[in-house]
């Protein structure tokens, strides 16, 4: 089943958990972590994921554009994130990285900025549960999909289902109405949606509009269903 993780930087961030729950229908609440270091942004850290975490019941998607993921991610999982992604290109050590981030009880992931090819980092596939394939430059909210990326998405589903891997292939940036289905049939099967969400009218509408595009099209492509 295709899943929908909208992003709460397009929610306010004075009424985090009213937004949360907004979007109660949704797989993963998306919570992008800036330091004004990897982007030119800065968002929020421990303690407000802390206490996101008991506000809501849906788990936390923590996608950490930091520098020095190596040192920081590991407190995103006892701060109570289901799944936490670093980036590549911060990451001294990406497999040792995510192997702490797993035996910590928390999903590993691994983000690739536009220009960071996949090649490279096949032999680590299996040391991940997903992959995040950047359809922006991360950094802002709201940016027009880089559909340069579709081919790369692509790459990457062959190559998880040459190696059969049980490993979640997510977009984000951009994805909205016209974007998603594109996505899906590249092989994409998890989407971030910040603005294509949170600036519905109704956002649990637009979560379920968003799913349905998503399943039709991976279906049409013939990826099948797998998780
Ligand atoms: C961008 C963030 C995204 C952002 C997506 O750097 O990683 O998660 O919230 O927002 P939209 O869906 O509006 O492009
Ligand atoms: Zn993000």
């Amino acid at each position: 089943m295709a899943q929908i993780n909208p992003s709460i930087l397009s929610a306010d961030f004075a009424r985090l958990a009213e937004e949360a729950e907004a979007v109660r229908g949704a797989d993963w609440l998306h919570v992008d972590v800036m330091d004004n270091h990897f982007v030119p942004n800065l968002t929020l850290g421990v303690p407000i994921v802390e206490s996101l975490a008991r506000a809501t019941s849906t788990p936390l998607d923590c996608h950490l554009m930091i520098e020095q993921p190596d040192r920081w991610a590991p407190q995103y999982v006892e701060a109570g994130a289901g799944s936490v992604t670093f980036h590549v290109e911060a990451a001294a050590a990406p497999v040792r990285l995510a192997r702490e981030i797993r035996a910590k009880g928390a999903r590993a992931s691994m983000a690739l900025k536009p220009a960071t090819p996949i090649e490279p980092y096949e032999d680590l596939l299996p040391e991940l549960d997903m992959l995040l394939i950047m359809t922006v430059e991360p950094g802002f909210g709201g940016q027009a999909f880089l559909d340069i990326m579709l081919p790369k998405i692509r790459r990457t589903r062959q190559l998880i289902d040459k190696h059969g891997l049980d490993l979640w292939l997510q977009v984000d940036g951009g994805v909205a109405p016209a974007t998603i289905e594109a996505c899906a049939e590249a092989g994409a099967d998890v989407f971030v949606a910040g603005s294509a969400v949170y600036g519905a009218a109704d956002p649990a509408e637009a979560i379920r509009a968003l799913r349905a595009q998503a399943e039709t099209a991976t279906a049409a492509a013939g990826w099948g269903c797998r998780h």
